[in-house]
């Protein structure tokens, strides 16, 4: 479901890798929603939001400092974009998961297939020209 192509690339070899592993993360959310076994899987839905926190903790912060340290311009606002995808993921760890596993690994679905189509696609490749333009690929 979750392919890579040239359009996501953000022209910086460790941001690329980074966004990758979002894809990772987003294939295995839809193996989870895949399996029609009628068995529990909320050790799987719940190992995949913790992982979703720690990537999204270490890759906004590492993508935040190269636009800080680069002195782009619209930092700002990427900051508060990042801020409001953290806020959804917290959002998402805080609903009745055990009871409602189909809904919420669905749910986490659609934040990462958002997360990759509107963020990745529409706002981290705005930065691409001018991190270049700084040396930075
Ligand atoms: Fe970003
Ligand atoms: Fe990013």
């Amino acid at each position: 479901m979750f392919k890579w192509k040239d359009a996501y690339s953000c022209n910086i070899a460790e941001i690329d890798s980074q966004h990758k592993r979002l894809f990772e993360l987003g294939e295995k959310v839809y193996d989870i929603v895949s399996i029609k076994d009628g068995f529990d899987h909320y050790d799987e839905i719940m190992s995949s939001l913790f992982e979703l926190q720690k990537y999204a903790i270490y890759h906004f912060d590492f993508e935040e400092k190269l636009m800080k340290n680069n002195g782009y311009e619209e930092y700002d606002s990427h900051v508060k974009k990042h801020r409001e995808f953290f806020d959804k993921i917290l959002e998402l760890s805080k609903k009745d998961i055990d009871e409602n596993q189909h809904k919420v690994s669905m749910d986490i679905l659609v934040f990462i297939a958002d997360w990759i189509e509107n963020h990745i696609l529409k706002t981290d490749t705005k930065y691409k020209n001018y991190l270049n333009s700084k040396g930075i690929y």
